[in-house]
């Protein structure tokens, strides 16, 4: 560790004038240093993007879907390697960094599959009135063009992940930018994407662009698609300059785990408690749908409440390199600050502080809050930390009206057993996604991905992503003996 990262531009690999360093949130150390691309490389990358666009959208199913496998199989080949990055530069544990390596693994191959199925093309007869007798239809997507993907750092490998390879798998370029605090996961996808062969030079890069020139990158008119993971003011921030790109934002929640009156057994709750108190916590809360709200019915909220407080208690924090660890730190000091400022101003309002409500330096401790009002800025924003906030409601109607009040919609989990009220959950709630029998932080990459009102627009989910990247042609035959 501590070596300079160049960083993917047009496919080959180059170092910039600049580099910027790349620390650990647990300890401060030197995790490596990455290349920045000067004015002129980004401009070189954006040129060959756009040049090969044509050639990319013809590329043979076949060559794509194999760079695709290619990258999926060697990221499991190097999944151990790779894991100890993602801790190193995010302070992820190694026991989650694992996990979202064999996502990404997926990720690549769901995009290898799609990519062979995708576009065969939907045909529809046009002879059902007079004026298209004779006539066939045939759709097929096309690439919108460019896409520039911009990356968070809670999942800096897996989100990448997300960007690049339906791009491919779709034919169309892309200009990935990974997130500054977090570049080195993303740029290994370059190591691998540059073994393969037959994919246009300029179809890809990844470059580690500072945050203060993208503005000039967004508003590029040769990158028409602008797929960005992370928060809702940035994401609002990029719409708004470019209302009239096609923009896919995927933004935050403040995800809410429902328990209803039926999910009763000891069983049951220990399940909820258990499952609710590590997806609080994983990745420190850092995820758009950790659980953040939990809405529990006032029959079982008196046998629930212990347990999540025991199990959250039971989360093991410290070293992310430790293969026990549960909770590391957040992704830097000034993050946890916020939490902890956040936390406070709850009690001050009159909050119950149940557990945690320490900070560390970056770390702070899992934390569980009751009766807390509903004005305060924990429970209105995304804290994106691990803070739980537990609440009593009377019945599901009450239940799916407090999973509502929130300004986001992103992903919702209702404890049930009852089919009935799972359709009812799935009719009421305001959200990209409902779990029923599990937390809103279930996620499979292939399933569609992204939320309602303030959590964003657009859906990611590898065939979700390519349907957000193409559009639909039509081809009109005439004349034909149908
Ligand atoms: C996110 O934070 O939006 C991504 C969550 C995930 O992929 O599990």
């Amino acid at each position: 560790m501590g070596a300079t990262h160049a960083f993917w531009l047009a496919g080959r690999q180059v170092t910039g004038e600049d580099t910027f360093d790349v620390t650990s949130p647990w300890d401060g150390r030197l995790v490596g240093k990455a290349g920045v691309p000067t004015d002129a490389q980004v401009e070189e990358a954006v040129a060959a993007a756009y040049a090969v666009r044509d050639e990319f959208a013809a590329t043979p199913a076949h060559v794509r879907a194999a760079a695709l496998d290619h990258v999926s199989k060697r990221l499991v080949e190097r999944t151990e390697e790779i894991a100890q990055l993602i801790s190193a530069e995010n302070g992820k544990p190694i026991k989650w960094a694992r996990g979202e390596v064999g996502r990404a693994v997926s990720v690549f191959r769901f995009a290898a599959e799609e990519a062979r199925r995708f576009n065969g093309g939907e045909a529809q007869r046009l002879d059902t009135d007079l004026g298209g007798q004779g006539r066939l239809a045939l759709t097929r997507r096309f690439p919108k063009g460019v896409v520039l993907g911009i990356a968070p750092f809670n999942f800096p490998l897996n989100l990448c992940a997300h960007k690049i390879a339906p791009a491919i798998a779709a034919g169309a370029p892309i200009i990935l930018k990974p997130a500054p605090a977090t570049p080195l996961s993303g740029l290994i996808i370059g190591d691998l994407l540059a073994e393969t062969e037959g994919l246009p030079a300029g179809s890809w890069s990844i470059l580690p662009v500072a945050n203060d020139k993208m503005p000039a990158l967004v508003q590029d008119e040769r990158l028409p698609v602008i797929s960005f993971t992370g928060s809702e003011k940035v994401g609002y921030a990029i719409m708004d300059s470019v209302p009239r790109k096609h923009c896919t934002l995927e933004l935050g929640g403040n995800g809410a785990a429902v328990v209803l009156g039926d999910f009763a057994s000891d069983a049951d709750l220990d399940w909820a408690a258990t499952r609710i108190a590590t997806f609080s916590n994983y990745q420190g809360g850092q995820s758009c749908i950790s659980v953040q709200r939990v809405i529990a019915d006032a029959s079982v909220y008196d046998r629930l409440l212990p347990r999540i407080v025991a199990a959250v208690e039971a989360q093991v924090t410290g070293d992310p390199s430790d293969a026990k660890t549960d909770v590391g730190p957040l992704v830097s000091e000034a993050a946890a600050e916020r939490v902890e400022s956040w936390v406070k101003e709850a009690v001050e309002a009159g909050a119950t502080l149940l557990t945690g409500g320490d900070r560390d330096g970056a770390s702070y401790a899992p934390t569980v809050l009751t009766d807390v009002p509903a004005d305060t800025t924990i429970s209105c924003e995304e804290v994106f930390g691990p803070v739980l906030t537990v609440q009593k409601v009377d019945g599901e109607t009450a239940a799916f009206e407090a999973v509502n009040s929130s300004k986001y919609g992103l992903q919702a989990g209702v404890f049930t057993h009852d089919l009935q009220v799972a359709f009812r959950a799935h009719r009421a709630l305001e959200v990209g996604g409902v779990v029923i029998g599990d937390v809103p932080s279930y996620r499979a990459d292939q399933m569609p991905y992204g939320g309602a009102k303030q959590s964003g627009v657009g859906r990611e989910g590898v065939r979700f992503a390519m349907d957000d990247y193409t559009y639909e042609r039509v081809l009109v035959l005439t004349g034909l003996a149908l």
